[in-house]
């Protein structure tokens, strides 16, 4: 789990910042539901036989005895949220949430146990469209944060719940003749959720899974349909992918479209954006039968990209810094600092406190990265002047305060 130093925070701030304008520009809107649960949700949602429960779920026993949970995703919670405030009943909705997750992994590069998510979720919409906007949201956000060109998108359709037990019959009689290879771990989810088998990082086990069937030569009709006019969409729109027959996600509660944007620059975290359709979650939750489709971006990573692209440049903390020497100079600064504030929305007014001379106080401007200093001295304030340095060319004048801020509007 990590701190958010100020040093990193602008960059946060930045990227948040981007991906929130654009989804406001599709007309999403934001839910915010609690970091806590109760345990059960996510063992109906996610599945029990997932990494994610099984090995990953923060779960302790409050006062009352009843079993919580941290949210490892934001999926279920948003499912539970629209079901208990009847957001389902014959509405569509689009919504989008940041917040922290939490798993109980092993750590590293990329991979943290209290991490954030910027999810959407699409309820009440069946159509392959909303799958093409949900992607075409994503790549407009990597457009925007100059990282389009070092990420890729794969796609897959893994069906209908029934191709998927059609296929897992497939697969168990094909993993049962290859039992002597397999793992202990392996042998468990061949019974409990075969799908999962192909998760194992062990290298004997993947290449004898190299012959398994074939998902896609049990998918039906209509999901191949689906799948086939997402693709559609996405050439029209021009939006490159390749389809990975592998990719089936580590979340129980996918059906047809799953997909994941990955960069080959983070190592094997590389994934820093995963979703897919989950027609089949509110119904099962008990509401009504509901479509959905949503995806989630990994914040750590995407800023983790951003930093080793060198695309982490942000604006200075400050753009103007206020350098104050003599009797009643410090609070006829902080007057005037307020006035500008007011007057230029968005111009960011550092005061220096603790006083010291010009000399320390001109370098903290420079350390704080302002590009301007006003210096005010007893003769500036007693003729209502103030002196301007433009810190980057050095530029020096004495001007009238109320000019002042038709002269530093330029720097917002
Ligand atoms: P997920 O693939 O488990 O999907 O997580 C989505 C993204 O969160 C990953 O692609 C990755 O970038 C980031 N992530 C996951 N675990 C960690 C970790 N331990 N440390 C850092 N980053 C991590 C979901 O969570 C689904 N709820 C997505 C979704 C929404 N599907 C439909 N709607």
């Amino acid at each position: 789990m990590n701190d958010c130093l100020p040093t990193k925070s602008a960059l946060w701030q930045r990227v948040e910042g981007t991906i929130k304008e654009i989804l406001h520009t599709y007309g999403y809107s934001e839910i915010r539901t609690p970091i806590v649960e109760m345990t059960n949700l996510f063992y109906r949602a996610i599945g029990e036989v997932t990494d994610v429960v099984e090995k990953e779920l923060y779960t302790f026993q409050d006062r009352n005895g009843d079993s919580l949970s941290l949210r490892p995703e934001g999926t279920a919670s948003c499912v539970r949220a629209g079901m208990e405030n009847g957001l389902f009943h014959n509405q569509e909705q689009r919504l989008w949430y940041m917040g922290s997750m939490f798993r109980h992994e092993r750590p590293q590069k990329g991979r943290y146990r209290q991490f954030h998510q910027f999810g959407v979720e699409v309820f009440g919409l069946t159509g392959p469209d909303v799958d093409a906007e949900l992607i075409m949201i994503t790549a407009c956000i990597w457009r925007a944060l100059g990282i389009i060109d070092d990420v890729h998108l794969e796609l897959n359709s893994i069906g209908s719940f029934e191709t998927r037990a059609n296929y897992r019959e497939a697969l168990v009689a094909f993993l049962q003749q290859h039992e002597s290879v397999l793992d202990d771990d392996c042998k468990r989810r061949m019974h409990t959720n075969t799908l999962r088998v192909f998760d194992t990082k062990v290298p004997e086990i993947q290449d004898v899974l190299t012959d398994a069937p074939k998902l896609y030569e049990y998918l039906d009709n209509e999901s191949k349909q689906h799948l086939l006019g997402l693709c559609e969409l996405l050439d029209s729109v021009g939006i490159q992918y390749s389809i990975n027959e592998k990719l089936v996600r580590g979340l129980d509660y996918y059906n047809r479209t799953v997909f994941e944007w990955i960069t080959g620059k983070l190592g094997t975290q590389g994934t820093i954006c995963g979703g897919g359709r989950y027609d089949g979650l509110v119904e099962k939750l008990g509401g009504d039968t509901t479509a959905a489709v949503g995806f989630a971006i990994g914040i750590e990573r995407l800023v983790l990209l951003i930093e080793t692209l060198g695309l982490n440049k942000t604006r200075p903390i400050v753009d103007v810094y206020m350098v104050t020497t003599g009797e009643g100079t410090l609070i006829a600064g902080m007057k005037l600092a307020e006035v500008l504030r007011e007057k230029i929305i968005g111009l960011r007014v550092m005061m220096h406190f603790g006083g010291g001379n010009f000399k320390k106080q001109f370098k903290r401007a420079d350390k704080v990265g302002a590009s301007v200093a006003l210096v005010l001295g007893e003769k500036e304030v007693s003729q209502n002047m103030v002196t301007y340095k433009d810190l980057k060319s050095g530029e020096q004048l004495i001007i009238s305060q109320d000019d002042v801020a038709g002269k530093l509007a330029q720097l917002v």
